[in-house]
Parts: structure tokens; C-alpha cells; sequence
């Protein structure tokens, strides 16, 4: 039927060949610039296998046609969208990243748009198809996943840039989810990959320092219990995310801002003491209330009494008092 994996994972490759092409075309300049200014010369727009896809609303439809793929399929496959008046390219005036399975087969895309009034959301992705899972693609994990399997660690990034700043800082273990919240499917993908059977490895969260990074992060603490390996947060200064952080001050603070991890009880509990007035008495005892179910969800039992000296050290309360508030929370 259209839905058929082969023929689906056969049109991606097709399209992902074309797309590669057309980022040398004229058309293209916006798209090269574009990489150009994020950093990205032609050697790695080509390991990453960048691509463009041109304005037009019919030039990857006529191609992939040409190529023996039938309507039904060309929709299965997401490249094309379904209109009143028949279908057209899903994609037009955008830079193309293609997500690879873990085998690197390539299932899907990102699209990102070039200029600011182009029509759209920032990024489109691939829709739901036989072979794209939102809730289970990882980019980047076909480039990182030797290396991930090799040293236990990986670091989980936002965007597509990321990745990409990531591996040329020397980071090759840096993935990211495709534009959704970092959930259970993605965590059982990648356990396989980190062979997370023991607590010798690490998972190092490095969102964009921004608003919508920090709350990324606490939603990760939600599902850290799912893995054997240590857990940490890592958080750019001032706002930036892993590719502006290579941009404004190079490979190496790419590299240190990933060393600099903050173990994740810790980040949740400052993250979590933030929202509080730690000056009045309500304010702390409102406080204690929030911080003490993360301390008393701290597995390790050998780590628990630390965690609970550090919160009682920085709500400036007596240690008996926390450490009643962790039992009665646990
Ligand atoms: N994303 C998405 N749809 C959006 C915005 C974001 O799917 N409308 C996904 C993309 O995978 C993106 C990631 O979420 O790479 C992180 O979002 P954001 O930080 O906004 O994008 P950046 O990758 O930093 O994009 P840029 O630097 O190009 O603005
Ligand atoms: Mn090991
Ligand atoms: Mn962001
Ligand atoms: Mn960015
Ligand atoms: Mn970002």
C-alpha cells in the first residue's frame, strides 16, 4: 500500500538527494548565508547533509514523480500536503535538515524558514507517517550513537544548530528531540543506545538559557527516574543556546559549558527555591513545602542526607526541620 515503509524511506532518499542539490542553486544564497552566519561552512552543511528546498509549490512533487512515486505515496510520505485543488511541496523557501533513524536511514525533515516574513512557523517537520515518530526521533543519534554507546554519555540539546555546534565543538555525543517536550519514548530509544543498565553514565541536559530552556529542564526532571545513568543540567549564560554560545565565543566554550554540568536535583532545587521570597518566614516555610518532594525523590539514598544539608543551608532553617519535610514528603 502507500503507506509502505520501503517505498516512504525510498521517497525521503530521493528527496533528501534533491534537496542537497538545490542548496547550490541561485535560489539558494539565502539558505548558504544562513549557514554561513550561523557559523556552518559547506564541509558541514554536507556531513549534516543540509539541504534547501525552493520556493516553488510543485518542483520536489514533479521531481519525485519523475522518479516513479506515486501521489498516494508522495502523501504517505509527508513531502507533500493535500489541498482542495490536488497536492503540492510541504516545504518551499526553507533550509533542510534530514532526521536519520538510528541506523541513519532518514525518516523525516526539519524545515527551518529563512526570512522573517516568510509565511509558516519558524521550523516544520514531517508530519505523523508510517516511518516518522515524533515521540521517538532523536537528531543527530545516527552520527553520536558510537560514541554515546562508548562512553555512557549523552547530551541533549534543543535545535538542529545545536547538534551542529555541538559535534564541530568536539561534543559528538549531543542529540536533540524535533521541536517536542523530551518524553518516554525518546528515553527508551536512547537507553538502548547508552546501554543504561547501570549508574556509570551520564545524561547532561543543555537547553537554551532561556525561559523556555529552564522549563525544559524541570520537565526532564519529571522523567529522570527512567534512567540508571546521573542526570545533569547544563544552562548557556545569558539567554544563548549551544550554537550562539559557539558563534559569540567559539568550539572551546561549547565544550566547557557541557563540563560544567550541575547535577539536576541541584539545578530543580535552586530552580524550584527561585520562585520564593527566602526573606520572610512564609516565604521559606512555602518554600520548604516545594523543595522537599525533589530531595525526597533522590534515589540514592547515600546522597539524600547532603541534598537535604544544602536545602536546609540555603533556606537558612534548622536541619531537623528539612529533614522531617523531606520523610513526610518521600
Ligand atoms: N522547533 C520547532 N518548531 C518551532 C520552534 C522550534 O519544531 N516553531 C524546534 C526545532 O527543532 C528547533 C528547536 O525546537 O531547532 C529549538 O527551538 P528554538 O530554540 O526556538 O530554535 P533554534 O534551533 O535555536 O533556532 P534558531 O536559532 O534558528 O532561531
Ligand atoms: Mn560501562
Ligand atoms: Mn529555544
Ligand atoms: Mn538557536
Ligand atoms: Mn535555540
Amino acid at each position: 500500500g502507500p503507506g509502505n515503509r520501503a517505498r516512504l524511506l525510498a521517497a525521503n532518499s530521493a528527496a533528501e538527494e534533491w534537496f542537497v542539490e538545490q542548496l547550490t542553486t541561485p535560489e539558494a544564497e539565502v539558505g548558504r548565508r544562513f549557514l554561513g552566519e550561523r557559523g556552518f561552512d559547506a564541509e558541514a552543511a554536507r556531513h549534516f547533509g543540509v539541504g534547501f528546498a525552493p520556493k516553488s509549490w510543485e518542483s520536489l512533487t514533479r521531481h519525485l514523480r519523475g522518479k516513479g512515486f506515486t501521489t498516494e505515496e508522495l502523501a504517505a510520505s509527508g513531502l507533500v500536503s493535500q489541498g482542495d485543488r490536488g497536492v503540492y511541496d510541504r516545504f518551499r523557501g526553507r533550509l533542510i535538515w534530514p532526521i536519520r533513524d538510528v541506523t541513519g536511514q532518514t525518516v523525516g525533515f526539519g524545515a527551518r524558514k529563512l526570512l522573517e516574513d516568510d509565511p509558516g512557523p519558524k521550523y516544520l517537520n514531517t508530519p505523523e507517517t508510517a516511518v516518522y515518530h515524533k515521540a521517538q526521533v532523536l537528531y543527530g543519534l545516527d552520527l553520536a550513537k558510537r560514541e554515546i554507546s562508548k562512553t555512557h554519555r549523552v547530551v541533549v540539546v534543543e535545535g538542529y544548530t545545536d547538534v551542529m555546534a555541538c559535534h564541530l565543538a568536539g561534543v559528538t555525543t549531543a542529540i536533540a528531540t524535533c521541536g517536542t517536550a523530551f518524553g518516554v519514548d525518546h528515553i527508551k530509544v536512547l537507553r538502548r543506545v547508552l546501554g543504561d543498565d547501570s549508574a556509570d553514565g551520564e545524561v547532561v541536559f543543555t537547553f537554551d538559557g532561556d525561559a523556555a530552556g529552564q522549563k525544559a529542564a524541570m520537565r526532564a526532571f519529571a522523567e529522570e527516574r527512567r534512567f540508571a545513568a546521573q542526570t545533569f543540567v547544563a544552562v548557556a549564560p545569558d539567554g544563548l543556546d549551544p550554537c550562539d554560545l559557539r558563534l559569540a565565543r567559539g568550539d572551546a566554550a561549547v565544550r566547557s559549558l557541557v563540563d560544567t554540568r550541575t547535577p539536576m536535583f541541584e539545578f530543580v532545587i535552586r530552580h524550584t527555591l527561585a520562585r520564593f521570597d527566602l526573606e520572610t518566614v512564609e516565604g521559606r516555610v512555602a518554600a520548604l513545602r516545594a523543595a522537599a518532594p525533589v530531595v525526597a525523590e533522590i534515589r540514592d539514598a547515600s546522597l539524600r542526607p547532603g541534598y537535604t544539608r544544602e536545602l536546609a543551608r540555603m533556606l537558612g532553617m534548622e536541619l531537623d526541620e528539612v529533614t522531617r519535610a523531606v520523610r513526610a514528603a518521600g
